[in-house]
């Protein structure tokens, strides 16, 4: 069960003065159970890529497999049913005139009772923590973050193994962000293989297992947070960042003298530094 891209090349209009190839050559397989993270500097090709996952793109040449099963224009309900997309902007898959039609849009498509309904829109508002008094709102009256609740939850209702999703995060606050992140790893926890496309090299690190680093419409690094985060300046030359926490460690091991793996998230900053201490290594 898995993702597999093959040869992948897309070309947006093609044969005109516009012609562009947004991905020049990937192959890459995401297993069911991942929490992949892609990131790479604007225009590098995140978006395409990721629209081929569920078949809002098509390859202009190479081949997409969803669980063994090649997607075309044929299987494209089927293919996203299994893989579920959340659009940068809710406001691109959000209108319905309430909040409840919304989420329980997906499902118009299957011959469900109401009650059948009701119940599958209720257990996916639960899932994502949004309150059912907000059934009857228009979503134009929700803040940001409950709009991207509802977009997610009309996706959820389909139960899709697949969760593709667009920056999810960005324009929410500090709280929304944290909730949003949250979410993510507890339906990732649950069984949905999550691949999400962040600008957020912090909140890449601190829930993704796998970051895929998409440099011109190429994979340019493929590997674990502390694997890619230890590319400093690799990254660098793309523009792009590592975490403030690596940042700090690798200030602080530099200044110090003691050799340190690359550390990407608070937690495993604070394991280091308890074991220094208990080593007597540093001394406060
Ligand atoms: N609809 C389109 N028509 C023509 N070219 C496009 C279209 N969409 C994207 N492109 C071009 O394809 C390339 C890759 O774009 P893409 O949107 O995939 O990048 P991205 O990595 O998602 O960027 P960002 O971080 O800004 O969202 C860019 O050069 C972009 O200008
Ligand atoms: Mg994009």
């Amino acid at each position: 069960m898995s993702i597999l891209i093959k040869d992948l090349k897309y070309t947006y209009m093609p044969k005109t003065p516009f012609e562009k190839t947004a991905i020049h050559d990937i192959s890459l397989e995401i297993q069911k159970g991942e929490f992949v993270a892609v990131i790479g500097h604007t225009g590098s090709g995140k978006s395409t890529l990721l629209q081929h996952l569920n078949g809002l793109l098509l390859p202009t040449e190479g081949e997409v497999f969803i669980d063994g099963e090649k997607i075309t224009k044929k299987n494209l309900s089927e293919i996203r049913r299994k893989v579920g997309f959340v659009f940068q902007y809710p406001e691109h898959q959000l209108f319905e005139d309430t909040v409840y039609k919304d989420i329980a849009f997906a499902l118009k498509r299957f011959k469900l009772s109401d009650e059948e309904i009701d119940a599958k829109v209720r257990k996916a508002a639960n899932t994502v923590g949004l309150d059912e008094a907000l059934f009857e709102s228009s979503v134009f009256d929700l803040s940001g973050g409950e709009k991207r609740r509802v977009a997610i939850c009309g996706v959820l209702v389909s139960d899709p193994s697949y969760l593709l999703l667009d920056e999810p995060a960005s324009g929410l606050d500090g709280k929304g962000r944290r909730d949003m992140l949250a979410l993510l790893k507890k339906l990732n926890s649950e069984g949905v293989t999550i691949v999400l496309i962040s600008h957020s090299m912090d909140d890449v690190a601190e829930v993704a297992d796998r970051i895929i680093l998409i440099n011109e419409g190429t994979v340019a690094l493929d590997g674990t947070p502390g694997e890619v985060f230890s590319k400093e300046e690799l990254l660098a030359s793309m523009s792009l960042d590592v975490p403030e926490v690596t940042k700090l460690f690798n200030d602080f091991s530099k200044r110090s003298g003691i050799p340190l793996p690359t550390v990407t998230t608070a937690l495993q900053g604070r394991e280091i530094i308890r074991m220094l201490i208990n080593e007597g290594r540093l001394v406060l």
